[in-house]
């Protein structure tokens, strides 16, 4: 491999993660609209000017380094022909005048950035736990239209979407990098953002403030849907469970009412009532299983019910030593019916 050769590849390794987080479904340099467009123009400007001023100062240096140098006897002492001045000028007075533009800059974007007064087409409240985002759809109008879900939030294309953010524990913090900056969810405390999207699509949402060991697994996905799409979905969801004739499907939500399933997680429409975990509904509607850490199919799903701890280790859900292969079979074709 000839020296050239290998100086290329090695610089292909370098900036290929670097060029593929720009494409990444977390990647700031896609907007899909609202907030995060603007956030985007502003960092464009921010790193065009900053290049700018870089550039300049790097000319500056080269240009100091090439010039003629002269004797000693040239030169002055510095401050007598204006050697102040330079200083003052390029090391107080450009900052200075950068700085302070950028910031105002900053502050008349940042104004009209969509805060907690700003009115929404559709009200949702997103409670962060440990480690997954239950997810509440909120009418004031018409409170039998409530329903919850977890780690999947649909809205509708183009709708601004009002999401009051609350934690039950401690402090996460909520990031859709494609539509909108981030924002705290702080126990006691009630944060709300305004965000959008402009065209359908599928949108990656993540935990961004360190909050315990599977932080790094507290994903979330926005799923924005063409109007008439949408409210198909929430009216599903809005319908509790119906009970199971299949009789395999009848053994595994038995066993889900019977076991410690239903102590954490609930179903409407059964027995299964508990709240510490997620609202499992509709679950077999969802792509993923433990916030985003897999898609959700049969092998993972089983591989979940029995042991989620060797997943995701440290979460609430217990390993479940109780059931049979069978019942394990029945469970999962229970949880995949729940659509
Ligand atoms: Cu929740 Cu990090």
């Amino acid at each position: 491999m000839s020296r050239r050769y290998r100086g290329l590849s090695r610089a292909v390794l370098v900036l290929a993660p670097l060029l593929s987080s720009c494409s990444s479904p977390y990647s700031t340099f896609l907007p899909g609209g609202g907030d995060a467009q603007m956030l985007y123009t502003l960092g464009m400007w921010l790193c065009g000017i900053a290049l700018l001023i870089t550039l300049a100062m790097t000319l500056l240096v080269v240009w100091g380094a090439l010039r003629r140098r002269g004797s000693l006897d040239e030169h002055l002492p510095v401050g007598v022909d204006g050697g102040k001045r330079w200083i003052l000028i390029g090391g107080l007075a450009i900052p200075g005048v950068a700085l302070t533009a950028l910031f105002v800059v900053t502050l008349l974007a940042l104004e009209p950035f969509s805060g907690d007064t700003d009115e929404a087409d559709l009200e949702l409240e997103v409670i962060a736990h440990r480690w997954w985002w239950e997810v509440n759809y909120v009418t004031a109008e018409v409170p039998a239209e409530h329903f919850v879900t977890a780690n999947e939030i649909h809205i509708p294309v183009g709708r601004r979407v009002g999401i009051t953010l609350r934690s039950a524990d401690v402090i996460h913090s909520f990031w859709v990098p494609r539509l909108h900056g981030k924002l705290d969810a702080i126990p006691g405390i009630e944060n709300r953002l305004v965000l959008q999207a402009d065209e359908p699509g599928t949108y990656h949402g993540q935990c961004a403030e360190y909050c315990g060991g599977q932080h790094a697994f507290m994903h979330f996905l926005i799923v924005a849907q063409e109007e008439e799409e949408y409210e198909i979905w929430a009216a599903r969801q809005r319908q509790p469970a119906t009970p199971p004739e299949d009789p395999k499907l009848a053994r595994g939500l038995a066993a889900f009412e019977q076991h410690s399933c239903g102590l954490c997680h609930r179903v409407r429409g059964t027995e299964a009532r508990g709240t510490n975990g997620p609202d499992l509904t509709h679950f077999g509607s969802r792509m993923t299983i433990g916030a985003g850490i897999m898609p959700n199919n049969r092998p993972r799903l089983q591989a979940w019910i029995v042991d989620a701890q060797a997943i995701k280790p440290g979460i609430n859900m217990p390993t479940l030593t109780e059931f049979d292969g069978p019942t394990i079979d029945a469970l999962a074709s229970y949880l995949e019916s729940l659509q």
